[in-house]
Protein backbone atom coordinates (compact mmCIF):
# COMPACT_ATOMS: atom_id res chain seq x y z
CA UNK A 1 0.00 0.00 0.00
CA UNK A 2 1.72 3.54 -1.19
CA UNK A 3 -1.59 5.55 -1.13
CA UNK A 4 -0.22 9.14 -0.29
CA UNK A 5 2.77 7.71 1.17
CA UNK A 6 5.64 10.39 0.17
CA UNK A 7 9.15 8.77 -1.79
CA UNK A 8 11.73 10.87 -2.52
CA UNK A 9 14.30 9.43 -4.67
CA UNK A 10 18.05 10.54 -5.11
CA UNK A 11 19.33 9.79 -8.45
CA UNK A 12 23.24 9.89 -8.89
CA UNK A 13 24.91 9.71 -11.87
CA UNK A 14 24.87 6.45 -13.32
CA UNK A 15 23.93 4.86 -16.63
CA UNK A 16 21.14 3.32 -15.31
CA UNK A 17 19.25 6.78 -14.35
CA UNK A 18 17.46 6.24 -16.92
CA UNK A 19 15.79 3.27 -15.88
CA UNK A 20 14.21 5.07 -12.60
CA UNK A 21 11.90 7.12 -15.15
CA UNK A 22 9.63 3.34 -15.05
CA UNK A 23 10.34 2.95 -11.37
CA UNK A 24 8.75 6.47 -10.50
CA UNK A 25 5.18 5.95 -13.07
CA UNK A 26 5.11 2.76 -10.84
CA UNK A 27 5.33 4.63 -7.39
CA UNK A 28 2.93 7.40 -8.69
CA UNK A 29 0.68 4.54 -10.58
CA UNK A 30 -0.07 3.26 -6.68
CA UNK A 31 -0.89 6.44 -5.08
CA UNK A 32 2.33 7.70 -4.09
CA UNK A 33 3.79 11.48 -3.64
CA UNK A 34 7.51 11.34 -5.43
CA UNK A 35 9.96 13.90 -4.99
CA UNK A 36 13.03 13.86 -6.79
CA UNK A 37 16.72 15.07 -6.08
CA UNK A 38 19.75 13.98 -8.28
CA UNK A 39 23.33 15.12 -8.35
CA UNK A 40 24.93 17.54 -10.81
CA UNK A 41 25.92 14.13 -12.53
CA UNK A 42 22.16 12.64 -12.90
CA UNK A 43 21.37 14.83 -14.94
CA UNK A 44 23.93 14.26 -17.63
CA UNK A 45 21.74 10.54 -18.27
CA UNK A 46 18.61 11.81 -17.77
CA UNK A 47 16.74 15.39 -18.23
CA UNK A 48 14.92 17.54 -15.46
CA UNK A 49 12.19 17.56 -17.58
CA UNK A 50 11.19 13.64 -18.15
CA UNK A 51 11.74 13.63 -14.34
CA UNK A 52 9.72 16.73 -13.80
CA UNK A 53 6.72 15.60 -15.74
CA UNK A 54 6.83 11.63 -14.55
CA UNK A 55 6.50 12.52 -11.06
CA UNK A 56 4.60 15.64 -11.13
CA UNK A 57 6.78 17.71 -8.74
CA UNK A 58 9.99 20.12 -8.99
CA UNK A 59 13.43 18.16 -9.29
CA UNK A 60 15.42 19.43 -6.56
CA UNK A 61 19.64 19.50 -7.44
CA UNK A 62 21.00 22.60 -6.64
CA UNK A 63 20.81 23.71 -2.22
CA UNK A 64 20.32 27.18 -2.75
CA UNK A 65 16.85 27.80 -3.96
CA UNK A 66 14.84 27.35 -0.66
CA UNK A 67 10.80 27.30 -1.94
CA UNK A 68 9.88 28.30 1.85
CA UNK A 69 11.93 29.20 4.95
CA UNK A 70 13.48 25.86 5.89
CA UNK A 71 16.42 24.81 4.12
CA UNK A 72 15.36 22.40 1.39
CA UNK A 73 18.19 19.52 2.71
CA UNK A 74 16.06 19.75 5.91
CA UNK A 75 12.37 20.04 4.33
CA UNK A 76 12.49 17.48 2.19
CA UNK A 77 13.76 14.97 4.75
CA UNK A 78 10.81 16.26 7.26
CA UNK A 79 8.66 15.57 4.10
CA UNK A 80 9.23 12.04 3.23
CA UNK A 81 8.17 9.00 4.39
CA UNK A 82 11.09 6.85 2.83
CA UNK A 83 14.41 7.88 0.95
CA UNK A 84 15.83 5.81 -1.86
CA UNK A 85 18.84 6.47 -3.67
CA UNK A 86 18.92 4.68 -6.99
CA UNK A 87 21.13 4.42 -8.76
CA UNK A 88 23.70 5.07 -5.84
CA UNK A 89 27.29 5.40 -7.36
CA UNK A 90 30.28 4.09 -5.02
CA UNK A 91 31.47 7.98 -5.02
CA UNK A 92 27.26 8.90 -3.56
CA UNK A 93 27.96 5.57 -1.28
CA UNK A 94 31.51 6.75 -0.28
CA UNK A 95 30.08 10.33 0.99
CA UNK A 96 27.41 9.04 2.29
CA UNK A 97 29.36 6.45 4.72
CA UNK A 98 31.87 9.39 5.68
CA UNK A 99 29.25 11.84 6.09
CA UNK A 100 30.57 14.08 3.47
CA UNK A 101 27.42 16.70 2.74
CA UNK A 102 28.70 18.41 -0.53
CA UNK A 103 25.35 18.31 -2.71
CA UNK A 104 21.31 18.42 -1.59
CA UNK A 105 21.56 14.63 -2.37
CA UNK A 106 24.46 14.00 -0.20
CA UNK A 107 22.93 16.29 2.62
CA UNK A 108 19.74 15.23 2.77
CA UNK A 109 20.98 11.87 3.44
CA UNK A 110 23.26 13.15 5.91
CA UNK A 111 19.90 15.09 7.64
CA UNK A 112 17.46 11.39 6.95
CA UNK A 113 16.56 9.31 10.00
CA UNK A 114 14.09 7.39 8.55
CA UNK A 115 14.30 4.23 6.36
CA UNK A 116 16.28 4.57 3.79
CA UNK A 117 17.40 2.11 0.79
CA UNK A 118 19.96 2.34 -1.96
CA UNK A 119 20.17 0.50 -4.89
CA UNK A 120 24.43 0.62 -6.07
CA UNK A 121 24.92 0.23 -9.59
CA UNK A 122 28.20 0.73 -11.12
CA UNK A 123 31.15 -1.08 -13.15
CA UNK A 124 31.99 -4.57 -11.62
CA UNK A 125 35.43 -3.48 -10.28
CA UNK A 126 34.14 -0.81 -8.69
CA UNK A 127 31.78 -2.92 -7.13
CA UNK A 128 34.45 -5.20 -5.87
CA UNK A 129 36.72 -2.08 -4.48
CA UNK A 130 37.73 -3.10 -1.13
CA UNK A 131 36.27 0.94 0.09
CA UNK A 132 33.22 0.61 -1.61
CA UNK A 133 32.25 -2.98 0.49
CA UNK A 134 33.70 -1.23 3.37
CA UNK A 135 31.41 1.58 2.53
CA UNK A 136 28.13 -0.37 2.27
CA UNK A 137 28.85 -2.11 5.72
CA UNK A 138 29.07 1.38 7.18
CA UNK A 139 25.75 1.82 6.15
CA UNK A 140 24.22 -1.33 6.93
CA UNK A 141 25.69 -0.65 10.63
CA UNK A 142 23.40 2.42 10.89
CA UNK A 143 20.29 0.60 9.83
CA UNK A 144 20.49 1.05 5.68
CA UNK A 145 19.02 -1.75 3.63
CA UNK A 146 20.52 -1.56 0.25
CA UNK A 147 19.88 -4.22 -2.75
CA UNK A 148 22.78 -5.55 -4.20
CA UNK A 149 23.65 -4.90 -7.83
CA UNK A 150 22.93 -8.31 -10.22
CA UNK A 151 25.07 -9.56 -12.77
CA UNK A 152 24.93 -9.15 -16.55
CA UNK A 153 26.39 -7.25 -19.20
CA UNK A 154 27.09 -4.02 -17.89
CA UNK A 155 27.36 -0.29 -19.65
CA UNK A 156 30.67 -0.15 -19.93
CA UNK A 157 31.26 -3.16 -21.62
CA UNK A 158 32.18 -5.19 -18.93
CA UNK A 159 30.11 -8.76 -18.05
CA UNK A 160 30.05 -8.61 -14.42
CA UNK A 161 28.03 -8.16 -11.06
CA UNK A 162 27.24 -4.37 -11.02
CA UNK A 163 23.65 -3.84 -13.13
CA UNK A 164 20.74 -2.16 -11.03
CA UNK A 165 18.82 -4.86 -9.63
CA UNK A 166 15.69 -5.57 -10.91
CA UNK A 167 13.19 -2.47 -10.78
CA UNK A 168 10.52 -5.33 -9.10
CA UNK A 169 12.68 -5.90 -6.76
CA UNK A 170 13.41 -2.03 -5.50
CA UNK A 171 9.41 -1.39 -5.92
CA UNK A 172 9.11 -4.15 -3.42
CA UNK A 173 11.18 -3.47 -0.67
CA UNK A 174 9.80 0.62 -0.65
CA UNK A 175 6.60 -1.25 -0.34
CA UNK A 176 7.58 -3.53 2.37
CA UNK A 177 9.18 -0.80 4.12
CA UNK A 178 6.80 1.58 3.44
CA UNK A 179 4.33 -1.04 5.52
CA UNK A 180 6.07 -1.51 8.31
CA UNK A 181 3.91 -1.15 11.39
CA UNK A 182 5.27 0.08 15.00
CA UNK A 183 3.72 -2.72 16.39
CA UNK A 184 6.83 -3.02 18.44
CA UNK A 185 7.83 0.15 19.23
CA UNK A 186 9.18 0.16 23.13
CA UNK A 187 9.14 -3.44 23.29
CA UNK A 188 12.55 -5.40 24.21
CA UNK A 189 13.09 -8.04 21.78
CA UNK A 190 16.38 -10.33 22.45
CA UNK A 191 16.88 -12.67 19.42
CA UNK A 192 19.40 -15.25 19.16
CA UNK A 193 21.28 -16.17 15.87
CA UNK A 194 23.95 -18.70 14.80
CA UNK A 195 25.59 -21.67 15.49
CA UNK A 196 27.38 -22.21 19.07
CA UNK A 197 31.13 -23.03 18.76
CA UNK A 198 31.82 -25.27 21.51
CA UNK A 199 35.77 -25.67 21.59
CA UNK A 200 38.00 -29.14 21.81
CA UNK A 201 40.99 -27.71 22.13
CA UNK A 202 42.86 -24.09 20.63
CA UNK A 203 42.33 -25.10 16.87
CA UNK A 204 39.12 -26.67 16.86
CA UNK A 205 35.55 -27.02 18.00
CA UNK A 206 32.58 -28.81 17.39
CA UNK A 207 29.38 -26.31 15.18
CA UNK A 208 26.68 -26.91 12.93
CA UNK A 209 25.59 -25.16 10.21
CA UNK A 210 23.06 -22.79 10.70
CA UNK A 211 24.02 -19.66 8.96
CA UNK A 212 22.46 -17.11 11.19
CA UNK A 213 20.36 -15.71 8.46
CA UNK A 214 16.92 -16.34 10.18
CA UNK A 215 18.19 -14.76 12.96
CA UNK A 216 19.36 -11.84 11.59
CA UNK A 217 16.51 -11.02 9.72
CA UNK A 218 14.43 -11.64 12.65
CA UNK A 219 16.29 -9.08 14.48
CA UNK A 220 16.18 -6.58 11.14
CA UNK A 221 12.52 -6.71 11.08
CA UNK A 222 11.94 -6.24 14.59
CA UNK A 223 14.12 -3.45 14.68
CA UNK A 224 11.80 -1.98 11.31
CA UNK A 225 8.54 -2.37 13.70
CA UNK A 226 10.02 0.04 16.01
CA UNK A 227 11.14 -2.68 18.75
CA UNK A 228 14.84 -2.10 21.12
CA UNK A 229 16.73 -5.25 19.88
CA UNK A 230 19.44 -7.08 21.89
CA UNK A 231 20.90 -9.47 19.13
CA UNK A 232 23.43 -12.50 20.48
CA UNK A 233 24.82 -14.23 17.67
CA UNK A 234 27.56 -16.43 17.11
CA UNK A 235 27.97 -14.51 13.28
CA UNK A 236 29.14 -11.35 13.30
CA UNK A 237 26.91 -9.15 11.04
CA UNK A 238 26.47 -5.65 10.81
CA UNK A 239 23.83 -4.46 12.24
CA UNK A 240 22.28 -1.20 13.74
CA UNK A 241 21.50 -2.02 17.00
CA UNK A 242 22.75 -3.90 20.13
CA UNK A 243 25.14 -6.96 19.41
CA UNK A 244 26.37 -9.12 21.93
CA UNK A 245 28.60 -11.54 20.72
CA UNK A 246 29.09 -15.39 21.35
CA UNK A 247 31.00 -18.36 21.23
CA UNK A 248 29.47 -21.33 23.43
CA UNK A 249 26.56 -22.51 24.44
CA UNK A 250 27.09 -21.75 28.00
CA UNK A 251 28.36 -18.18 26.99
CA UNK A 252 25.01 -17.61 24.90
CA UNK A 253 22.74 -18.85 28.12
CA UNK A 254 25.04 -15.98 30.17
CA UNK A 255 24.25 -12.87 27.44
CA UNK A 256 20.42 -13.87 27.15
CA UNK A 257 19.94 -14.78 31.11
CA UNK A 258 21.54 -11.33 31.53
CA UNK A 259 18.68 -9.45 29.04
CA UNK A 260 15.82 -11.64 29.95
CA UNK A 261 14.77 -9.93 33.42
CA UNK A 262 13.47 -6.75 31.03
CA UNK A 263 12.88 -7.96 28.13
CA UNK A 264 9.86 -8.09 26.45
CA UNK A 265 10.53 -10.78 24.22
CA UNK A 266 13.36 -13.33 23.77
CA UNK A 267 13.25 -15.86 20.00
CA UNK A 268 16.14 -18.57 20.20
CA UNK A 269 16.76 -19.14 16.70
CA UNK A 270 20.34 -19.94 17.30
CA UNK A 271 20.88 -23.50 17.18
CA UNK A 272 22.09 -24.39 20.37
CA UNK A 273 24.65 -27.03 20.22
CA UNK A 274 22.89 -29.82 22.83
CA UNK A 275 26.85 -31.34 24.02
CA UNK A 276 29.64 -29.59 24.86
CA UNK A 277 33.28 -31.46 25.16
CA UNK A 278 34.00 -32.14 28.73
CA UNK A 279 37.45 -31.07 29.07
CA UNK A 280 38.54 -28.59 26.28
CA UNK A 281 42.36 -28.89 26.39
CA UNK A 282 44.76 -26.30 26.56
CA UNK A 283 47.84 -27.21 24.14
CA UNK A 284 46.73 -28.13 20.63
CA UNK A 285 45.75 -32.17 21.05
CA UNK A 286 48.39 -34.45 19.11
CA UNK A 287 48.45 -37.46 16.78
CA UNK A 288 48.60 -40.05 18.90
CA UNK A 289 49.44 -43.64 17.53
CA UNK A 290 45.91 -45.10 18.24
CA UNK A 291 43.59 -45.10 15.00
CA UNK A 292 40.69 -43.79 17.01
CA UNK A 293 40.21 -40.98 19.76
CA UNK A 294 37.14 -40.66 22.07
CA UNK A 295 35.89 -36.79 22.97
CA UNK A 296 34.11 -37.04 26.13
CA UNK A 297 30.76 -34.67 25.58
CA UNK A 298 28.73 -33.45 28.58
CA UNK A 299 24.96 -31.72 28.08
CA UNK A 300 24.75 -28.22 27.70
CA UNK A 301 21.82 -26.53 29.88
CA UNK A 302 18.74 -26.06 27.53
CA UNK A 303 18.80 -22.20 27.45
CA UNK A 304 15.42 -21.89 26.00
CA UNK A 305 13.80 -24.49 28.69
CA UNK A 306 15.23 -23.15 31.37
CA UNK A 307 14.29 -19.48 30.43
CA UNK A 308 10.46 -20.81 30.33
CA UNK A 309 11.06 -22.03 34.02
CA UNK A 310 12.14 -18.92 34.94
CA UNK A 311 9.18 -17.03 33.76
CA UNK A 312 6.79 -19.07 36.02
CA UNK A 313 9.22 -18.81 38.81
CA UNK A 314 8.23 -15.82 41.26
CA UNK A 315 10.17 -12.68 40.67
CA UNK A 316 13.19 -11.81 42.85
CA UNK A 317 13.26 -9.81 45.71
CA UNK A 318 14.34 -7.15 45.21
CA UNK A 319 13.17 -6.31 41.13
CA UNK A 320 16.02 -5.92 39.13
CA UNK A 321 16.68 -2.29 37.81
CA UNK A 322 13.69 -2.53 34.79
CA UNK A 323 12.42 -5.63 35.28
CA UNK A 324 9.04 -6.30 33.38
CA UNK A 325 6.39 -8.32 34.56
CA UNK A 326 6.58 -11.73 34.12
CA UNK A 327 4.99 -11.54 30.78
CA UNK A 328 7.45 -11.99 28.62
CA UNK A 329 6.76 -13.89 25.27
CA UNK A 330 9.64 -16.62 24.74
CA UNK A 331 9.96 -18.03 21.41
CA UNK A 332 11.69 -21.12 19.76
CA UNK A 333 12.52 -22.68 16.79
CA UNK A 334 12.88 -26.31 15.49
CA UNK A 335 15.15 -28.05 13.52
CA UNK A 336 13.98 -31.49 12.58
CA UNK A 337 15.08 -33.64 9.77
CA UNK A 338 11.85 -36.14 9.87
CA UNK A 339 8.35 -35.53 11.66
CA UNK A 340 8.20 -32.16 11.88
CA UNK A 341 4.84 -31.76 13.26
CA UNK A 342 5.07 -34.57 15.74
CA UNK A 343 8.44 -33.66 16.96
CA UNK A 344 7.33 -30.04 17.59
CA UNK A 345 4.61 -30.64 19.26
CA UNK A 346 6.43 -32.38 21.30
CA UNK A 347 9.00 -30.21 22.11
CA UNK A 348 6.76 -27.07 22.63
CA UNK A 349 5.38 -29.26 25.35
CA UNK A 350 8.82 -30.46 26.85
CA UNK A 351 10.32 -26.56 27.10
CA UNK A 352 6.94 -25.02 27.82
CA UNK A 353 7.60 -21.94 25.61
CA UNK A 354 4.57 -19.34 24.30
CA UNK A 355 5.15 -20.30 20.57
CA UNK A 356 7.49 -22.55 18.56
CA UNK A 357 8.86 -21.84 15.02
CA UNK A 358 9.33 -25.25 13.32
CA UNK A 359 11.64 -25.60 9.98
CA UNK A 360 12.12 -29.06 8.41
CA UNK A 361 15.71 -29.23 7.38
CA UNK A 362 15.75 -31.94 5.29
CA UNK A 363 14.50 -29.88 2.63
CA UNK A 364 17.88 -27.82 0.62
CA UNK A 365 15.39 -25.19 -0.70
CA UNK A 366 14.65 -23.94 2.69
CA UNK A 367 16.70 -23.35 6.17
CA UNK A 368 20.57 -24.10 7.17
CA UNK A 369 21.80 -21.31 4.75
CA UNK A 370 19.37 -20.91 2.70
CA UNK A 371 17.68 -17.45 2.08
CA UNK A 372 13.99 -18.96 2.02
CA UNK A 373 12.62 -20.35 4.66
CA UNK A 374 8.99 -22.42 4.92
CA UNK A 375 7.95 -22.47 8.59
CA UNK A 376 5.34 -23.84 10.80
CA UNK A 377 4.44 -21.64 14.00
CA UNK A 378 2.81 -23.74 16.90
CA UNK A 379 1.72 -22.00 19.98
CA UNK A 380 1.05 -23.25 23.74
CA UNK A 381 -2.69 -23.44 22.97
CA UNK A 382 -2.45 -26.19 20.09
CA UNK A 383 -2.74 -23.54 17.32
CA UNK A 384 -0.59 -24.85 14.19
CA UNK A 385 -0.20 -21.93 11.34
CA UNK A 386 1.85 -22.64 7.64
CA UNK A 387 3.62 -19.94 6.98
CA UNK A 388 4.60 -20.70 2.76
CA UNK A 389 7.78 -20.73 1.57
CA UNK A 390 8.96 -16.60 1.04
CA UNK A 391 12.53 -15.04 1.76
CA UNK A 392 13.68 -15.31 5.01
CA UNK A 393 13.11 -11.49 5.29
CA UNK A 394 9.26 -12.28 4.95
CA UNK A 395 9.04 -15.21 7.07
CA UNK A 396 10.62 -12.97 10.09
CA UNK A 397 8.06 -10.05 9.47
CA UNK A 398 5.22 -12.52 9.21
CA UNK A 399 6.60 -14.41 12.37
CA UNK A 400 7.16 -10.51 14.84
CA UNK A 401 3.05 -9.85 13.36
CA UNK A 402 1.73 -13.16 14.55
CA UNK A 403 3.84 -13.71 18.15
CA UNK A 404 3.04 -9.68 18.74
CA UNK A 405 -0.57 -9.79 18.01
CA UNK A 406 -1.43 -13.34 19.08
N1 LIG B 1 17.90 -24.67 22.57
C1 LIG B 1 18.42 -24.09 23.69
N2 LIG B 1 19.42 -24.72 24.38
C2 LIG B 1 19.89 -25.90 23.98
C3 LIG B 1 19.36 -26.53 22.82
C4 LIG B 1 18.36 -25.89 22.12
O1 LIG B 1 17.98 -23.01 24.06
N3 LIG B 1 20.85 -26.48 24.67
C5 LIG B 1 16.81 -23.99 21.85
C6 LIG B 1 17.09 -23.60 20.43
O2 LIG B 1 17.62 -22.29 20.35
C7 LIG B 1 15.73 -23.68 19.80
C8 LIG B 1 15.04 -24.76 20.56
O3 LIG B 1 15.74 -24.89 21.79
O4 LIG B 1 14.99 -22.49 19.97
C9 LIG B 1 14.97 -26.11 19.90
O5 LIG B 1 16.23 -26.50 19.43
P1 LIG B 1 16.45 -27.94 18.78
O6 LIG B 1 17.89 -28.11 18.48
O7 LIG B 1 15.48 -28.16 17.68
O8 LIG B 1 15.95 -28.84 19.96
P2 LIG B 1 16.69 -29.68 21.03
O9 LIG B 1 16.10 -29.37 22.35
O10 LIG B 1 18.16 -29.50 20.95
O11 LIG B 1 16.27 -31.15 20.66
P3 LIG B 1 16.85 -32.17 19.55
O12 LIG B 1 18.21 -31.62 19.16
O13 LIG B 1 16.92 -33.44 20.27
O14 LIG B 1 15.87 -32.17 18.44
Amino acid sequence: MMQNKHILIGITGGIAAYKICSLIRDFKKSGAEVKIICTPNALNFVTKLTLQNLSQNEVYEGEFTPQNWKPEHISLSDWADIMLIAPATANTIGKIAQGIADNLLTSVACAFSKKMIIAPAMNCNMWQNESVQKNLKTLQARGIEYLPPEEGFLACGYNGKGRLCSLKKIYNAVDEALNYSETLKGEKVVITAGGTIEEIDPVRYISNYSSGKMGLALAKSAYDMGAEVVFITTKDFEVPFKKVIVKSALEMKEAVEKEFETADYVIMAAAVADYRVKEQSEQKIKKGDEDTITLELVKNPDILADLCQKKLAPHPYPLPKGARERNCIIVGFCAESENLLENAKAKIEKKGCDFLIANDISRKDIGFNSDENEVTILDKNGNITKLEKAPKKIIARKILEWISTK
